[in-house]
């Protein structure tokens, strides 16, 4: 695939938990990069027409007989060539240089000294904080390369062949442990790569607008919003590409919080002018669900029922010929990297198997796109702040935080707990920073005194985590007084709840839904 921004940066991967902070750094300096595996063939390279090549770190060694290695002839493009860590032992490597295992192996902060001009670290002071993670280390440069610093451990810390345009950090330029990164990573990009910054979403938003436009040509599209921050700004993107074609179906599973489906509406059919179709099938999933404790067997029926109510919809509207849907760069990053699967904890649902029976081909316009990207497109198209700041919240809704059986009672007690949780965080200044923050029902009935009255009534856990992606999180601090305020309001203004709890236990081995 091609893409049409004019100055852009290739970086192929070799494995490194750091390749989409590269990616994401440079750009957040405006220019368009996409991660490639590192056997990508020298004709895609090509056609993608980079400014530059990265090259990222990984975790083998190029010692090993069965090293990953790039395709020779990338060093032949006549483009630049930037090698981090792995990267650059397999320059020095592929080059002609030597690579040695080191007696010691480096991890951690290091400060560098630079021992000579460059055009990759000029502008910048003589000694630098830099964070490294490496066991080999180069015993000889590659002809034409030569040092230009050094740390403690790594008498060439970084060479460059300014010739060729060619450069190599042994350490991370891409992480915050090495302050100056960025400036290293600026002048690679616009410096020796002489890209501009082009890559806006601003661009973005023009670009997709008549990508959508050329896919769907007088098709129709149809779109299952659910309020949440993808979902809601595809809808906004493909309805100005398309207007009317695009049909979005919102279904009212009974288990979302209070206000949130009138909200939905209004924002998108009144103030968007989508065509909107919000279905109300509460009784549906509420008589299915009825009895069930099982939190498995609930997130069955909760996806096997939207699925078949939206399919349902989908039908009566005739004929459709796409599914938009939210997927990001990461969820095609992990498709296309070497990283296994890991394995289903819990089961997520989504429109999953739909495309496949109903024939629906797919508009993904958000394919190449971080979640804090699609938050700008979001801004740039004008929708609203509170929409593209919410925290994540589950398909499943509130069936998976009402912990045994879900009864509309019961429903109405988590709403309303749940409302003064996020109201509170949100009134502290707190509601950006928190990952996800909200209340749980459970299944178990407490003594309490109210007044001079016995009371014997529900429980709530407050939940607070902080997490970079939902896979590991660490539960919040949160002050004491805001904790004695959310706890007091519940239990005054909550009927039937006498007790609130706060859950303090981390992802792994708890995990951020309690079913
Ligand atoms: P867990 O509970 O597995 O949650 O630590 C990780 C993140 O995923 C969200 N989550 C879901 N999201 N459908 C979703 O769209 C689901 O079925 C689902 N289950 C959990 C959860 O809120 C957290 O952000």
């Amino acid at each position: 695939m091609t893409t049409p921004y004019k100055d852009k940066i290739l970086i192929l991967d070799f494995g490194s938990q750091y390749s989409q902070l590269i990616a994401r750094r440079i750009r957040e300096l405006s220019v368009y990069s996409e991660i490639r595996p590192f056997s990508e063939t020298l004709e895609a390279i090509r056609a993608f027409e980079p400014s530059g090549l990265v090259l990222s770190g990984g975790p083998a060694s190029v010692i090993d007989a069965d090293a990953p290695l790039p395709h020779p002839e990338i060093f032949d493009l006549g483009i630049p060539i930037l090698g981090i860590c792995y990267g650059m032992q397999l320059m020095t490597h592929m080059l002609g240089g030597e690579v040695a295992p080191s007696a010691k192996r480096e991890y951690g902060a290091a400060v560098l000294t630079r021992t000579a001009e460059s055009e990759l670290l000029a502008g910048l002071e003589k000694n630098l904080r830099v964070w490294m993670s490496h066991g080999d280390r180069i015993n000889k440069t590659p002809e034409g390369f030569a040092p230009i610093a050094a740390t403690d451990n790594s008498p060439v810390a970084a060479m460059a062949d300014g010739s060729r345009r060619f450069y190599a950090l042994q350490f991370h330029p891409e992480v915050v442990h090495t302050p100056e990164g960025v400036e290293i990573l600026k002048n690679f990009v616009y410096s020796v790569c002489g890209c501009s910054p082009s890559w806006t979403m601003h661009s973005f938003v023009e670009q997709s607008v008549s990508e959508i436009r050329g896919r769907v040509g007088e098709g129709r599209v149809l779109c299952a919003l659910s309020g949440g921050v993808d979902s809601s700004v595809a809808a906004v993107l493909i309805h100005r590409a398309i207007g009317d074609r695009l049909t979005c179906i919102y279904v009212d599973n009974g288990l979302m919080r209070l206000g949130e489906s009138e909200k939905v509406v209004r924002t998108f059919r009144d103030q968007f002018h989508i065509d909107l179709k919000a279905v109300e099938a509460s009784e549906q999933f509420l008589s299915r669900l009825s009895g069930v404790t099982d939190p498995e067997e609930k997130r069955k029926i909760i996806g096997n029922e939207f699925i078949k109510i939206f399919e349902a919809e989908a039908t009566q509207l005739g004929q459709v010929d796409f599914l938009a849907q939210g997927t990001l760069y990461p969820d095609v990053i992990e498709s296309i990297s070497f990283k296994g699967p890991s394995a289903t904890i819990k089961s997520h649902h989504n429109v999953g198997g739909l495309p496949e029976r109903m024939k629906l081909k797919l508009v993904e316009p958000f394919r190449e796109l971080f979640k804090d990207e699609v938050r700008l497109v979001g801004r740039e198209l004008g929708i609203p702040e509170e929409v593209l700041y919410r925290q994540p919240f589950p398909g499943p809704g509130l069936g998976i935080r009402i912990l045994g059986e879900i009864t509309r009672e019961r429903l109405a007690v988590l709403r309303e707990a749940d409302a003064i949780v996020i109201e509170e965080i949100k009134a502290a200044g707190l509601y950006r920073q928190i990952w996800q923050s909200f209340a749980v029902l459970l299944p178990i009935r407490t003594v309490g005194v109210m007044g001079d009255e016995r009371t014997y009534d529900h429980v709530v856990a407050l939940r607070a985590v902080n997490s970079r992606d939902g896979m590991t999180a660490d539960w919040v601090q949160l002050p004491f007084e805001l904790l004695a305020r959310i706890s007091n309001r519940i239990i005054n203004e909550v009927k039937g709840v006498n007790r609130v709890t706060y859950d303090i236990s981390s992802k792994p081995p708890s995990t951020i839904e309690w079913e």
